[in-house]
């Protein structure tokens, strides 16, 4: 199947609203142990005085697991959308008062990908989950980390994997999403559809030398990409 781009912000109220309500529990917890068992089988660590950054944050709930694994670093959630980070604001008031090295902050990756920008904000941990698939030029996502990164940051990132076909797309969706509200099924669609495949991340990371990072596929719909610099 062809890539079909969906838009990059989440930023209807409706959409950000139907997003944050969904129970993705199950796969967050998922990113959580997998990013667990790289940090393990890679032999790294993360260190209280390393800055976190989740970018495409969204509602925050990853954020705010990071924000709980790891309560004496720096977490930054970012997101250029701001219904997104309304919502992340008031679920970390709501959840996660007490908390106050968890911040969001509204940048679009575009702006963060531009090496013309000198920026201060450097990640020893980079993350994202389903980030990548919304990105028109999807280089932006790796220009961002090499402008973010400081030495050895650890990169892991998680996505939707393309289906080869819209009939396979269908049935991931009932598979794992048949019942939800109308703009949530609709978006889970396009995502899948404008999502990519192991190789074209593998050859998207090869134009910035970064070819020696991991991309792989797990179960039957996600994509995985971990390193360091
Ligand atoms: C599918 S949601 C994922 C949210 C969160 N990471 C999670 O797993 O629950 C994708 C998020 O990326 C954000 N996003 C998409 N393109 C972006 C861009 N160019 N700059 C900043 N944020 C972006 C959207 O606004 C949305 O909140």
């Amino acid at each position: 199947m062809k890539r079909v781009l969906e838009p990059e912000l989440m930023d209807s109220f409706a959409q950000a609203l139907a997003y944050s309500e969904a129970d993705f529990s199950l796969s967050d917890r998922g990113f959580m142990e997998a990013l667990a068992k790289y940090l393990i089988e890679s032999g790294q660590a993360i260190f209280s005085d390393h800055v976190i950054i989740d970018l495409g944050c969204g509602p925050g709930k990853i954020t705010e697991l990071l924000a709980n694994q790891w309560p004496q670093c720096q977490v930054c959630g970012i997101d250029g959308a701001e219904v997104m980070l309304d919502l992340a604001r008031k679920r970390k008031d709501q959840f996660l008062p007490h908390v106050k090295s968890l911040k969001y902050l509204r940048r679009n990756i575009a702006s963060l990908a531009d090496t013309n920008k000198k920026t201060n904000l450097k990640g020893n941990l980079l993350v994202s989950n389903s980030l990548l698939h919304h990105l028109h030029d999807p280089l932006e996502l790796w220009r961002t980390l090499i402008n973010l990164s400081c030495p050895e940051s650890i990169v892991f990132h998680r996505d939707l994997r393309r289906p080869e076909s819209k009939v396979k797309a269908l049935e991931i969706q009932q598979k794992y999403l048949p019942i939800a509200p109308q703009v949530l099924i609709d978006d889970y669609l396009a995502s899948l559809q404008a999502s990519f495949t192991v190789a074209e991340v593998k050859l998207q990371l090869q134009q910035f030398n970064l070819g020696h990072w991991n991309v792989v596929e797990v179960d039957d719909r996600y994509l995985e990409i971990s390193g360091t610099f």
